[in-house]
């Protein structure tokens, strides 16, 4: 990163911090520092984080130790970063997730970044807050499988965590809350907003004339009638810079009785049936197989799936039913040079500074 870009970067952050109504909650504990969450401009200062839970520069400390301690899991084998890895923007290369005693999973790990503009999470957006969502895993039998009771009573026996502990919250009693609140507040840092596509908005990288068809064509609903070609793909993964406003969609992955219900498993809503998030694609070229239950291995089966495999059913996304190139046309009807130039747009947003910056990575090693 530039010199300059640091600074406005800073002075951005810095005028957020003036412009949020901070209530008396959101003071961070007496000597703990408050966190600099450093992002462009653009990405806006939405974010979700309770008042109770400020981010702050000792409690994120705490976070990434807790998200890289095997400890948390019931024979000390696997942590948060077991399944979620840097190299592959905090997912893995798995098409279903492994986790303790090498136990399958139903669904693909989901890639983490940017989680602070962020409202549901999971798949099927069954936590509300990633404090909620960060005790999950660990008491999931198939991926962590420790008692809460037991994983803070681990930390309590500690020295190290305790004196991490005072120093984040302000007091060396570990508890499950206190556990949830290091953990979110280190997936908040996660901030990854220095790919190729960001230096284009800043002004400081040029597209190839391919690159730049695939981000017109990613942002484009086709009117065939006046000849205007798209993928449709913008029409849902509009934030998919940052996903501000969290939905659920049901993309076309199957047909009326899918294996996975998806969101309707959380309203019990046959309206939502197979719909999953519609999740952001940042570092999307780092993170296949794709899906929530990882089907596809590359981007170009992705593609093949909006243009030609699209299944019917009565859940399925309007937004798709309508999108075709062709007039009357019942698929996207996109060329092999078009799709080739969507996924050449989407390269565009691998963040290598984000997948090798060393404040992320694990502390152990
Ligand atoms: C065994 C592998 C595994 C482990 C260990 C694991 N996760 Fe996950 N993670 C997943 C999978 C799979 C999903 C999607 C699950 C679903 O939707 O049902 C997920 C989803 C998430 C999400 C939701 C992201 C979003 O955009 O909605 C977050 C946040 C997350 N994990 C954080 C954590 C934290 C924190 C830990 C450690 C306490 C952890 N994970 C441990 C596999 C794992
Ligand atoms: C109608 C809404 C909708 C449209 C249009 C749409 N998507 Fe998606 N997309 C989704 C949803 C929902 C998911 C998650 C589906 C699942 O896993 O079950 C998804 C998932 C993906 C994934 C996999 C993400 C991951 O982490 O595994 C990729 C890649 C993707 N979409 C790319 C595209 C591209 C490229 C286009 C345009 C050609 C597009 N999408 C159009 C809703 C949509």
């Amino acid at each position: 990163m530039s010199k300059f870009s640091v600074w406005r970067w800073s002075a951005l952050a810095l005028l957020g911090t003036f412009l949020c109504a901070c209530g008396d909650d959101d003071t961070p504990t007496k000597g703990a520092e408050a966190y600099d969450l450093k992002h462009p401009g653009y990405f806006g200062s939405k974010y979700n984080i309770p008042e109770d839970n400020p981010t702050t520069v000792e409690g994120v400390d705490l976070g990434r130790h807790l998200f890289y301690e095997p400890m948390l899991s019931l024979d000390s084998s696997v942590s948060c970063g077991s399944c979620h890895k840097q190299e592959f923007a905090f997912a893995d290369d798995l098409a279903v997730a492994e986790g303790i005693d090498g136990q399958k999973g139903t669904r693909s790990t989901m890639a983490l970044a940017n989680l602070l503009w962020s409202k549901d999470f999971f798949w099927d957006g069954r936590a509300g807050s990633l404090e909620e969502q960060a005790l999950m895993p660990i008491e999931n039998p198939v991926e962590m499988n420790l008692s809460l009771d037991e994983a803070v009573s681990r930390l309590n026996g500690s020295e190290f965590y305790r004196e991490k502990f005072k120093s984040a919250f302000g007091t060396e009693v570990v508890t499950k809350d206190l556990l949830a609140k290091a953990i979110a507040q280190f997936e908040r840092s996660l901030i990854s907003g220095e790919s190729k596509y960001d230096l284009y908005k800043q002004g400081n990288y040029t597209m190839t004339d391919q690159e730049r068809l695939g981000e017109q064509l990613f942002f484009t609903h086709p009117e065939p009638s006046i000849g205007l070609r798209g993928a449709n793909c913008g029409d849902c993964h509009s934030g998919f810079l940052l996903q501000t406003n969290t939905f659920f969609s049901n993309n076309g992955l199957a047909g009326n009785s899918p294996t996975d219900i998806g969101r309707e498993e959380v309203t019990n809503d046959a309206s939502d049936r197979a719909k999953f998030k519609v999740v952001s694609l940042r570092n999307i070229a780092l993170t296949a197989p794709y899906m929530h239950d990882g089907r596809f291995a590359t981007l170009e089966e992705v593609l093949d799936h909006y243009n030609e495999h699209i299944q019917q059913s009565q859940t399925l996304d309007p937004l798709i039913i309508e999108a075709s190139n062709k007039v009357n046309g019942t698929s996207l009807e996109l060329t092999q040079e078009e799709k080739e130039a969507v996924i050449a747009f989407l390269k565009l947003l691998s963040d290598e500074e984000f997948i090798s910056n060393p404040a992320f990575s694990d502390p152990f090693k």
